[in-house]
């Protein structure tokens, strides 16, 4: 069982625009050609910040294209929130807050023996990394720039942290990355 953060990023490093748009994303690969079908099957539960559930519940019909429904996970999902938000139909969510640690404990019973995926924002991402509880970051890396933008992993993280495993080119569109996280490194925000 291991945590993996993974997640799109444009060339420089953003996984949403500033208004969290990501149009630009779905022009530049098909997810069935990335390692998402193989990775999916492997997660037992998932964790999420509060912008990046909002996005899933303002963009049903985007998310009902690209994966074949509106919400599209079947396992139970953990929102980071310190607010009181609507649960979208169909999902099994928990909402909570605070030092993720505790929380990880609660998602890892679930998860089973099968992967946590932490689905983003980076922040949040970061937060299990500075808790040395980040396993492995898998970045689709997009063939666009955003200049500025939501930022994929706020935190310094300096070598031999991470540990480049695997290289994929998915199209020419993007390209798939995927690190060993070291565990013997405290994160700092950057
Ligand atoms: N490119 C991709 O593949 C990809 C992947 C994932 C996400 N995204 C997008 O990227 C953007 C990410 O937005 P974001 O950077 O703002 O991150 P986010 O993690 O989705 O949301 C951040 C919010 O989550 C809540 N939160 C985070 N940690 C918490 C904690 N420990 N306890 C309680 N609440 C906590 C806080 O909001 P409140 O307490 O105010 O609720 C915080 O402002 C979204 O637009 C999303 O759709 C893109």
């Amino acid at each position: 069982m291991k945590t993996h953060y993974y997640t799109a990023t444009s060339l420089d490093g953003f996984i949403a625009t500033e208004d969290d748009s990501l149009d630009w994303l779905f022009s530049l690969g098909d997810l069935n050609d990335s390692s998402y079908p193989e990775f999916i099957a492997e997660v037992g539960a998932l964790a999420m910040g509060s912008a990046t559930y909002a996005w899933i519940g303002r963009n049903a019909d985007k998310v009902a294209a690209e994966t074949g429904s509106s919400w599209p996970y079947t396992q139970p999902v953990w929102v980071f929130t310190s607010r009181n938000l609507p649960v979208i139909e169909g999902a099994d969510i928990q909402f909570v807050k605070g030092d993720v640690r505790h929380i990880h404990n609660e998602i890892r019973a679930a998860a089973g023996d099968k992967n946590i995926w932490i689905v983003g924002g980076g922040d949040l991402a970061g937060q299990f990394y500075d808790a040395g509880l980040l396993d492995e970051l898998i970045v689709q890396i997009g063939s666009a720039t955003l200049g500025k933008g939501k930022q994929l992993f706020p935190r310094r993280v300096l070598s031999p942290t991470l540990r480049l495993i695997s290289v994929r080119q998915i199209s020419t569109g993007m390209a798939e990355l995927r690190y060993e996280v070291g565990k013997n490194s405290v994160g700092s925000t950057a």
